[in-house]
């Protein structure tokens, strides 16, 4: 599944991260569907940006997406000691050709997964995580990685606050590739599960319709 806030005209961030679109409702809805996985999905520009950290309360094992380990090992998910000390290191899902060096500054910090050669081959780093434990698999984005997902149709839930702001600027839609991240998806349909209104904030969960 997928958790995005959006402002109500449909940014993605304001001036590079997440937190100006946030709330008290938002950050409680996070930490739910936290609650939910056991695995949390998140792309590497998402990770750098938002200065990822371990996912203590609720347990889950944060895998980063990034095909040429542009993650910074410096992040406070590989410097700081796991919680509890028996966690299981974060995960880095890269390419069988990523750099050796860029490797092995992530060594003795994160376990790597390997899967496709010249570009992540997403598909099979889900098949490889769920051989590793993972059932509920929660991607925080970006929208970059949201994107590739969609493309994919490895997406059965998309959760989604509207923050009560509008932004105005040309800032990323929650999946949304710049740069030619992603080959373009077909439109896929979701059906509307639950929609929670909260202090002027809106709550959707959209569940993937395949029939
Ligand atoms: N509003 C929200 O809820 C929310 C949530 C998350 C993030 N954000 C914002 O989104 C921005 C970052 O998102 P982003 O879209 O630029 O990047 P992103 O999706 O976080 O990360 C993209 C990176 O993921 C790696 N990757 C590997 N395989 C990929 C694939 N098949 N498809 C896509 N990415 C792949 C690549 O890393 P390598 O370069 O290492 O190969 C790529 O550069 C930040 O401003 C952040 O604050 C907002």
């Amino acid at each position: 599944m997928l958790n995005m806030v959006a402002s109500i005209d449909g940014a993605a961030a304001i001036d590079g991260v997440s937190g100006g679109l946030s709330s008290e409702p938002d950050k409680a809805m996070f930490g739910a569907l936290r609650a939910q996985a056991d695995t949390i999905l998140v792309g590497a520009r998402t990770a750098n940006a938002e200065r990822y950290r371990p996912a203590r309360r609720s347990g889950a094992r944060i895998a980063v997406v990034s095909g040429s380990l542009s993650v910074d090992p410096d992040l406070p998910l590989f410097s700081q000691p796991p919680d509890p000390p028996a966690a299981p290191l974060p995960l880095v899902v890269t390419t069988v050709g990523a750099d050796c060096d860029a490797a092995e500054r992530l060594a003795d910090r994160a376990e790597l997964v390997r899967a496709g050669t010249d570009s992540v081959d997403l598909p099979a780093s889900l098949r490889r995580l769920g051989s590793l434990g993972a059932r509920v698999v929660l991607c925080e984005g970006g929208p970059a990685l949201n994107a590739s997902l969609l493309a994919a149709d490895l997406v059965d839930e998309v959760n989604l606050t509207h923050a009560p702001l509008a932004v105005a600027t040309d800032a990323p839609r929650i999946a949304s590739a710049p740069g030619g991240d992603s080959p373009a998806a077909a439109p896929r349909a979701f059906a509307l599960e639950q929609v929670i209104a909260h202090d002027d904030v809106l709550f959707v969960r959209w569940v993937r319709s395949r029939h």
